[in-house]
């Protein structure tokens, strides 16, 4: 005797497999990869279209192309208060200095390398000191100041420009954008303090005993 039921449940499955067999099929021929269907799928997600540029639309950012990768900064210039120098430094820097006379920049204590390694002058053009200047002289636009930092410090300028050092802002979505060296360091003390947790841990000391 031939089991009737083994039959019909054999033709079900024949069908189903037949069917999601065309069925991816029929997907593969519409998309050539999983990227261009990703692709096509979100353009108009929803009325919804994925950028980052409604969370960065308020801020002043720059584009910047480093180490062959495309991503823009923050504007810097417009957040010196002392900006333009050039109102003051009329003249080159020589011929203002005086040692009878308090500092103008009393304010700024340099805690970053050592006095052989650097001086105000090292960073700063004495000629024209609206801008910052290289190791070899050539000027570089206090918007571009990581230039200035990338001589010395090429590995986090690296990390930098791949995104493992510093941090994105707005969102993940491109275009990208991204805080530059002096949003988070200070140029003239650019160490942080060492922290320390809030409060004495007593259960794991306990734990430890
Ligand atoms: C209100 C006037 C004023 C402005 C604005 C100003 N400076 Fe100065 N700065 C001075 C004077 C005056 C001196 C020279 C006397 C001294 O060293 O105290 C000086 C000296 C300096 C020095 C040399 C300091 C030293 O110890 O040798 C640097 C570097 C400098 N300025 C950078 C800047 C930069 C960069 C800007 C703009 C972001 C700027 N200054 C804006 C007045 C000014
Ligand atoms: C390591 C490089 C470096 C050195 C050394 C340095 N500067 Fe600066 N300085 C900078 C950069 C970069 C900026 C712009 C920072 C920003 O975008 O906010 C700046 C900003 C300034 C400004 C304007 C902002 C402010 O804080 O008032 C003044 C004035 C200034 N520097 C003076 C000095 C003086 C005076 C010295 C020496 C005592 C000095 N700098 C040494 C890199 C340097
Ligand atoms: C002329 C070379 C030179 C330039 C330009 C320079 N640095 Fe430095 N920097 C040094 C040296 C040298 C040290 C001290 C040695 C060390 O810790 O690596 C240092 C230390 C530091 C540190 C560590 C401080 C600490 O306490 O651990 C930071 C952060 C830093 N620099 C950031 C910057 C930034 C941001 C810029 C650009 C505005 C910059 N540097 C420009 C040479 C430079
Ligand atoms: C979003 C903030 C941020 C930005 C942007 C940023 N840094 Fe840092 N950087 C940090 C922090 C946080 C540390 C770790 C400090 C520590 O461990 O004490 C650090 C550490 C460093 C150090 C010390 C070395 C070390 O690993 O402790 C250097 C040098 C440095 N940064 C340079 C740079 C340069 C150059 C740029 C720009 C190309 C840059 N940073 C951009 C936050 C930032």
């Amino acid at each position: 005797m031939i089991n009737t039921n083994y039959i019909k449940q054999g033709w079900f499955l024949s069908i189903a497999f037949l069917f999601i067999a065309t069925s991816c099929k029929h997907k593969e021929d519409e998309y050539h990869s999983v990227t261009d269907k990703i692709e096509a799928k979100s353009k108009h997600y929803k009325g919804i279209s994925i950028s980052s540029e409604k969370y960065t639309g308020n801020l002043k950012l720059l584009e910047i192309t480093e180490n062959g990768i495309t991503f823009s900064i923050p504007e810097r210039k417009g957040e010196i208060k002392s900006y333009a120098c050039t109102e003051c430094h009329s003249k080159p820097l020589q011929q203002m200095q005086r040692k009878d006379l308090k500092k103008a920049h009393w304010n700024i204590k340099l805690n970053h390398a050592n006095a052989n390694t650097m001086n105000c002058t090292t960073c700063h053009d004495g000629n024209n000191m609206d801008n910052l200047k290289s190791i070899t002289g050539h000027s570089i636009d206090l918007n571009n100041s990581y230039k200035l930092c990338s001589q010395c410090h090429q590995k986090q300028y690296k990390d930098w420009t791949g995104g493992a050092h510093g941090k994105r802002i707005g969102s993940w979505a491109p275009p990208r954008a991204s805080l530059t060296c002096v949003n988070c360091h200070n140029p003239h003390s650019p160490g942080f303090d060492t922290k320390w947790p809030a409060r004495f841990n007593t259960q794991v000391a306990k734990e430890r005993k």
